[in-house]
């Protein structure tokens, strides 16, 4: 049975939805044959090139144009989110360059096209993505590595919290194929991922250090957010949205009850006002921002509230509404004349920079105000 949202909600999110399309139409004309990741004065900026196509972040823009396709059939949309697909047959034939990330790339382009159209090439570039990733796992240490460096096998034992968000892709794979060997890898490293990443509050670590040999914990690490043993927002969001994703696709509880103990540290640590830090530890004072989170966070609670009591589902929904509205009245730019979306984002606390813009900030506040309005095409 489909679920039904609060229907004051549902209305205030087909009201924002359709000013999306608006703005949104205007953008893909003028951005034809480019995959953005942030903008120059407003401006999307083009990750297309040779240097720059096996970004982690390219499969975010063909997202929202697939989510925006779905929800109002403009074809400009479908024809753009194409050349990025096939933009990122580059980033596939590059083995190097394939690493943990594989499921932002391809669910959100390929196996978008494949779920809308059926299309076989968009079929076959999913599988071979999912069999990359399924092959990353690391069998002593349960889980998957994140990244290659082949040079000095530094971080031939690293995993990190976001992998979370790309085991979807090996759900997928299995339930496309009737295989279930994807599924086994991600359940592997989803159940390790628990003991390995979920600390006794709820928050969780960025980066964990295992033996490639023995798969012993060594270390964890601070990674993106301000220091080993504090709490990256955007780790959060996706451990919160992972575990959640992985309770839909197995119906395994302890997904749930994980999901559930990052979103109760989550919503103790949201200031009122709605507007998600960068790191939950950061000083007071400090107004570094992080939108992308807030917005992952938007999704994973509209999720998460599908499979829980009443008290929990009110709860979790009036988060997740404090944070939409208080993205789209304080943070979304509606001006036509500029690309992005959302204005006060963050890659890394220890960055020098803060407070810009950020393409995958824009996919989850799209994909979460779709959610709500009912339009959304459910990629993970
Ligand atoms: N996956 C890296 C990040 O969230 O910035």
């Amino acid at each position: 049975m489909e679920y039904k949202y609060n229907s004051e909600d549902v209305l205030w999110a087909k009201k924002i939805a359709d000013r999306l399309n608006e703005k949104e139409k205007i953008v893909a004309e003028r951005n034809e044959k480019k995959i953005p990741y942030l903008t120059k004065n407003g401006i999307f900026d083009d990750w297309s090139d040779k240097e720059h196509v096996c970004w982690w972040t390219n499969g975010f823009y063909g997202g929202m144009l697939w989510q925006l396709y779905h929800g109002y059939k403009e074809d400009i949309y479908k024809k753009n989110a194409k050349w990025i697909e096939e933009k990122l047959d580059e980033n596939l034939m590059n083995y190097m360059e394939m690493d943990h990330d594989s499921g932002f790339k391809w669910l959100l382009t390929s196996v978008a096209s494949y779920k809308i159209s059926g299309d076989k090439e968009s079929k076959n570039r999913s599988m071979l993505a999912a069999g990359n990733l399924a092959g990353r796992i690391n069998k002593e240490a349960g889980l998957i590595r994140a990244w290659n460096d082949e040079d000095t096998g530094d971080t031939a034992g690293w995993a990190i919290i976001d992998c979370m968000m790309n085991l979807p892709l090996l759900y997928w794979a299995s339930e496309t194929t009737k295989d279930p060997r994807f599924c086994h890898i991600a359940k592997c490293h989803a159940d390790h991922a628990i003991k390995a990443f979920v600390r006794e509050d709820g928050s969780v670590n960025h980066i964990v250090c295992f033996d490639p040999q023995t798969g012993k914990i060594i270390k964890s690490l601070g990674g993106q957010g301000m220091k080993e043993g504090s709490s990256w927002t955007r780790g959060q969001s996706w451990a919160l949205y992972g575990f959640t994703l992985s309770y839909i696709h197995t119906g395994d509880r302890k997904y749930l009850e994980t999901a559930k103990k990052v979103a109760e540290y989550v919503i103790s640590q949201i200031p009122e006002d709605g507007i998600v830090p960068v790191d939950f530890c950061q000083e007071k004072e400090c107004d570094w921002e992080d939108d992308t989170a807030s917005a992952i966070f938007a999704c994973g609670l509209l999720e998460l509230e599908k499979h829980v009591s009443q008290d929990e589902k009110e709860k979790y929904h009036k988060v997740a509404m404090l944070l939409l509205k208080t993205l789209t009245e304080k943070r979304c730019n509606w001006n036509e004349d500029t690309d992005y979306l959302l204005e006060k984002c963050s890659a890394a606390y220890n960055d020098e920079n803060h407070n810009f813009t950020i393409i995958y900030g824009d996919y989850y506040y799209i994909e979460a105000i779709f959610k709500l309005a009912g339009k959304e095409l459910f990629l993970w």
